[in-house]
């Protein structure tokens, strides 16, 4: 059974509205977005080394139902298939990440030519298929061997991310479109060495915050040393944004708020643009940093990337949020509102390079249906509907003149979705983890829909343009 896109199949649901349809028309990148570890699977295949996903997800009680990515949606094998899936969506582009262990199987010393070339081959046949490439460098999955030295929390790791970096931008920089140091180094810092809820699932706050520093100067030394190696891709970070909405005018909701944007958004953004980390009253462990790193953190970039899936809702006396709109499966808010005011707030407080939306997107509970032709489904309007306001709020932002170049739906299909396994859907493409089926959803065919749509505009805003005596 072919998991392409039929072509017989159009539009399913509402599209955004005429005037960001306009808006979307120009100069716009439409993407689909993976990360290694949450599809590739072959985890012991060509050469590949451990990594800290896959320890922690086989420690017991870690991830839901034990779930790993051993085999994941088993794409190191399928990836024709993949891109020709991909292809049928008719998107710009498809943003996906290296996994480190894959391309050096220890973090450091020798080179794997297995996986190379394995993302070699899978870089030139998206160019093959008209697909620009955009990759991301690390999407939080370190080589084990890293960690039994310390892991993110050893300033080494940094030296050695920078040797990676510029190893695969050697490799694959003359034919991607863009090259991101990391994937929301927050979750790194955060999720990874607070909270315990992801690997190498430390407690230590205290460990999290020199660990949100190594990965911001990794950052800074491999953008060093991808621009030494002459590196021609745009080259920038992906960061994970939330607005933050105070409950009530009560001080105590407003300096919450203040708190958490400053915890979450300028801790990563105001080093980046600014050299020097947020102060905030409710922020009270720093770093140790030594002398240059800040000048090198801060070193321009080509673009920023933004991943959005919902706002902070900040009440100090723990008062819901109103969730008009509702939740996502993840039990997160639907707030597209969000992606405007945070989008509008960091044009206003930072000078920008172009910003794509690498990520944005809604797990749903769905269901495979079968249909009265004898073919399968899924029926997902929910989705469709949170994707249709978000980018209605983006062209709103996009109008108010912040450089924003494309967006990328999380997640091309479906995938293992961290500690919650394989029981969160967020894909266009739904997979059947048994047969490894892939069945495009209907938010699947409404994307291409739209992009079609915004196509036919475009050609037609050009024609305008290019020939003015016909207006
Ligand atoms: C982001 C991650 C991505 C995926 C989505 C739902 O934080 O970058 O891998 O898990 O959330």
């Amino acid at each position: 059974m072919t998991p392409l896109l039929n072509d017989t199949v159009t539009k399913h649901g509402e599209l955004p509205s005429a005037s960001a349809l306009t808006t979307l028309s120009k100069d716009f990148v439409w993407g689909v977005a993976t990360s290694a570890y949450q599809i590739e699977g072959g985890a012991d295949a060509g050469g590949r080394g451990p990594s800290i996903w896959d320890t922690f997800a086989h420690t017991p009680g870690k991830t839901r139902n034990g779930d790993h990515g051993d085999i994941a949606c088993d794409h190191y094998h399928r990836w024709p298939q993949d891109l020709e899936l991909i292809r049928s969506l008719e998107v710009d582009a498809y943003r996906f990440s290296v996994a480190w262990p894959r391309v050096q199987a220890a973090g450091a010393g020798t080179w794997n030519a297995q996986g190379l070339d394995f993302y070699d081959r899978l870089v030139d046949q998206m160019l093959a298929h008209g697909l620009q490439p955009h990759v991301t460098l690390y999407h939080w999955d370190l080589p084990q061997a890293l960690q039994e030295t310390g892991g993110w929390a050893n300033r080494d790791t940094a030296f050695r991310f920078a040797a990676y970096a510029e190893a695969v931008a050697r490799r694959l920089g003359d034919r991607v479109a863009s090259i991101a140091t990391h994937n929301e180094p927050w979750c790194t810092a955060v999720l990874g060495h607070q909270t315990g809820q992801f690997a190498p699932g430390f407690r230590d706050e205290a460990m999290a915050v020199q660990v949100s520093h190594h990965l911001l100067l990794s950052h800074g030394l491999a953008m060093q040393a991808m621009r030494a190696a002459g590196v021609q891709a745009p080259l920038g970070i992906v960061l994970n944004h939330s607005s933050a909405t105070p409950a009530s005018s009560d001080p105590a909701d407003v300096a919450l708020a203040h708190t958490l944007y400053a915890g979450f958004v300028r801790w990563y953004m105001d080093p980046l643009f600014l050299g020097h980390y947020p102060q905030d009253p409710g922020l009270t462990i720093y770093p140790e940093v030594h002398p240059g790193d800040m000048e090198l953190i801060a070193a321009p970039m080509d673009f920023l990337g933004v991943n959005y899936y919902t706002r902070f809702w900040a009440s100090a006396s723990a008062a819901p949020a109103p969730r008009q709109l509702g939740a996502t499966d993840m039990g997160w808010e639907i707030y597209p509102d969000g992606l405007y005011e945070l989008l509008t707030g960091l044009h206003r407080d930072y000078k920008l390079p172009p910003i794509y939306i690498t990520e944005n997107g809604m797990a749903e509970a769905d269901r495979l249906e079968a249909t009265p032709l004898g073919s399968q489904r899924v029926h997902d309007p929910r989705r469709i509907d949170f994707v249709r306001r978000h980018l209605e709020a983006l062209a709103r932002a996009r109008d108010t003149g912040v450089d924003i170049r494309g967006y990328f739906y999380w997640s091309l299909m479906d995938n293992f979705e961290w500690d919650s396994g394989y029981s969160k859907r967020f894909g266009l493409v739904h997979v059947d983890y048994e047969t490894q089926r892939r069945t495009p959803k209907d938010s699947a065919y409404w994307y291409r829909e739209l992009i079609r749509t915004t196509r036919s505009l475009a050609t037609q805003i050009n024609h305008k343009e290019a020939q003015p005596w016909q207006l």
